[in-house]
């Protein structure tokens, strides 16, 4: 960690500390993304739910937009208790280590959120979570963004359309393998760098649900934008385990609930947020929008596959059979 973030996470994990028994407790709940889309949101729909059930007893102060940390740094930071809680997306768990969280990063792996929910709601979810423990991390829940788009300036209907292509990343060796499968070359960059890297030319093109891509004006800087739903990008809740197993019980549960009842809302909302958002980017008259055809989906998955093959043994191939159990793949 830079000594500048190192300062920052220090005097942040000293601020946090109720001095007197009756101030409230503080809970920094940090994210990378802007408060008008589902993670924002809901990250707001928790700090209501929780101030209220708890009557003032805890406070959520919401940071978007990496205006405190960015992507690895967020993570730092709450491993350090400079910040309580974070929603990370889920490919960003494995440089911690956990790399059983890229199985969400397969290409056409999970054919539909109601398949997904049974993973995350299951058995398995737990476990994903559970493996936080050991790096100083409770996972809380699991809450949805959605199916990704990938853009460029050029279209993007076939395989053959991503050669030689410069494509944004996230930390995730699925992801890095999905990109040379198509033929692109990918770079990973933090969510917060990557509209200027798009502007600059530092990258051509990038994937992420369209309520992600709106909210940053990447309508902006690419031209062309493919309804591919190749993938999924969804969420973990985490906080800081010290923090949490140091809360009075009561305040503890009540917080609890308040994360059910967030989650429920996060995942009532994601699929409408990232429509609307679409329906914004066509509005724009910016970005032209390619919808795939079952043909170029094909062709797509066809070029995939290899890949997903060979990153199963990477994830763990029981993990990946569990799952294809469950959703009857
Ligand atoms: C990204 O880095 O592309 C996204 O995961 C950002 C987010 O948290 O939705």
């Amino acid at each position: 960690m830079k000594p500048f973030f190192l300062l920052l996470a220090c005097v942040l994990a000293w601020a946090s500390f109720p001095a007197r028994a009756q101030e409230p407790i503080l809970i920094r709940f940090s994210h990378v993304v802007a408060p008008d889309t589902p993670k924002g949101k809901a990250a707001e729909r928790f700090k209501e739910l929780a101030e209220q059930a708890t009557e003032g007893r805890v406070r959520v102060l919401v940071h978007p937009n990496s205006e405190l940390y960015q992507d690895r740094e967020e993570l730092e930071a709450l491993q350090l208790g400079a910040v309580q809680m974070l929603a990370p997306s889920l490919s960003k768990f494995s440089p911690l280590g956990v790399r059983e969280f890229e199985v969400f990063d397969l290409p056409f792996f999970f054919p539909d959120k109601d398949a997904l929910h049974r993973v995350t709601g299951g058995p398995v979810g737990r476990d994903l979570l559970r493996r936080l423990q050991p790096k100083g991390l409770i996972g809380l829940a699991f809450w949805d963004n959605g199916f990704k788009v990938m853009s460029a300036n050029r279209p993007l209907r076939l395989p053959a359309d991503f050669q030689g292509l410069r494509m944004r990343i996230q930390p995730s060796r699925v992801l890095d393998a999905q990109m040379r499968a198509l033929g692109a070359s990918p770079m990973i960059l933090r969510f917060g760098e990557v509209y200027h890297a798009l502007r600059s030319g530092v990258v051509d093109g990038t994937e992420n649900p369209p309520s992600n891509f709106y909210t940053q004006s990447m309508q902006d800087v690419q031209s062309h934008l493919t309804v591919s739903r190749h993938g999924y990008l969804g969420y973990a809740v985490v906080v800081n385990r010290k923090f949490w197993e140091g809360l009075p019980p009561g305040i503890r549960s009540a917080l609890e609930e308040a994360m059910r009842e967030a989650t429920r809302y996060a995942n009532t909302i994601a699929q409408e947020e990232n429509d609307r958002a679409l329906q914004a980017v066509r509005a724009s008259g910016k970005t032209e929008i390619h919808m795939l055809s079952d043909e170029e989906r094909r062709q797509w998955r066809d070029a995939l596959a290899a890949t997903t093959a060979e990153m199963e043994a990477r994830i763990g191939k029981d993990l990946v059979e569990e799952i294809r159990r469950e959703i009857g793949r």
